[in-house]
C-alpha cells in the first residue's frame, strides 16, 4: 500500500510573516495527520520560518527547486546541502513552470522564457540525481501543455519526461522518488484534468517507471496528480487506483482549503 501524500507548492507566494501564519495554521489543523505525508514547499526565502512553524509536527518542507553543484559560483542557485541544512526533506524538479512552460496559453512557452527559467529534460535528471545522493526525496514533475494534447502527443511527451528523468537512476535508489503528473494545461487554469484521464496518464508513468526501475519498484513509487486540485474534485481524483496524492498550487495557500484536501487524501486509500 502506498501511503497517500499532500504537498502544498506554494509557488512564489508568502513573505515571512504570511508564510508563518499559514504555516502555524496548517499544523494547529492537521499537525497530528495520520494516514497522509503533508509536505509544505514554500519560497526558499521562508524554509526556516516554516521548518519553525512545524517543528515537531508529522509535516514535512520541501523546496521548490536545487541545483546539483554542492556549492561554487552559482549565483542565486541553492545546493543539496543548504536544502538539508534548511530542513528539507523533498525537493520540486522539473516543475512545468522552471522548464518555461506556462499553462494560460502555449504562446507562452517562448525560446526567451525556456532560456529564463531553463529546466530541460537533462537538468532535470541532473537534479533528480543531486537530491537523491543528498538523501532527498525528489517530486519530479511531468506534463504536457495544452498543444500536445490536442496532437495527440500527449502518452508520447510524458513517457520521454519520465525515462529522461530517471536515466543512470539504479532501481535501489529509485523507491524513495514521488512523480507529478501536472497536466500544463490545467495549472492555475481552473481547468482540472478528468479524474480517469489523470488517472491513466499516471498508470502510463506507472508503466514507464517500470521500464526504468523495473516493476517491483515502480509498484512502490507515489504518483501524485497536479492542476487545479481543490475540495470539489479531490474525492474523485483520490479515488483512482493510480492517484497516490496531490501537489497542490493555489488551494494550498489557504489553510482552511489545503486542509481539506489533506483530510481527503487521508481518508481516500
Ligand atoms: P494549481 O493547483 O494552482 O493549479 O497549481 C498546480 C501546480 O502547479 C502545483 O505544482
Amino acid at each position: 500500500m502506498r501511503t497517500p501524500i499532500m504537498a502544498g507548492n506554494w509557488k512564489m507566494n508568502c513573505d515571512n510573516d504570511e508564510a508563518w501564519e499559514l504555516a502555524v495554521a496548517i499544523a494547529n489543523e492537521k499537525g497530528d495527520v495520520e494516514g497522509c505525508e503533508v509536505v509544505l514547499c514554500p519560497p526558499a526565502t521562508a524554509l526556516t520560518t516554516v521548518l519553525a512553524a512545524i517543528e515537531d509536527t508529522n509535516i514535512s518542507l520541501g523546496a521548490q527547486n536545487i541545483f546539483w553543484e554542492e556549492s561554487g559560483a552559482y549565483t542565486g542557485e541553492l545546493s543539496g546541502p543548504m536544502l538539508l541544512s534548511c530542513g528539507c526533506q523533498h525537493v520540486i524538479i522539473g516543475h512545468s513552470e522552471r522548464r518555461g512552460r506556462f499553462g494560460s496559453a502555449d504562446e507562452d512557452f517562448t525560446p526567451e522564457l525556456q532560456q529564463v527559467f531553463g529546466d530541460t529534460d537533462a537538468s532535470v535528471n541532473r537534479k533528480l540525481q543531486a537530491a537523491l545522493s543528498h538523501g532527498l526525496v525528489p517530486i519530479v514533475c511531468v506534463g504536457e501543455l495544452l498543444s500536445e494534447r490536442q496532437e495527440g502527443q500527449t502518452d508520447e511527451v510524458v513517457s520521454g519526461q519520465v525515462t529522461a528523468a530517471l536515466a543512470g537512476v539504479e532501481a535501489d535508489d529509485a523507491e524513495s522518488i514521488i512523480l507529478a503528473y501536472e497536466p500544463v494545461w490545467a495549472i492555475g487554469t481552473g481547468e482540472v484534468c478528468d479524474a480517469e484521464e489523470a488517472n491513466r496518464v499516471c498508470g502510463l508513468i506507472r508503466r514507464t517507471l517500470a521500464g526504468c526501475v523495473g516493476e517491483g519498484t515502480a509498484e512502490q513509487i507515489r504518483i501524485l496528480y497536479g492542476g487545479s486540485v481543490k475540495s470539489a474534485n479531490v474525492v474523485s481524483l483520490m479515488a483512482q487506483p493510480e492517484i497516490d496524492g496531490g501537489l497542490v498550487g493555489g488551494a494550498s495557500l489557504q489553510a482552511e482549503s489545503f486542509c481539506e484536501l489533506i483530510a481527503a487524501a487521508a481518508a481516500s486509500k
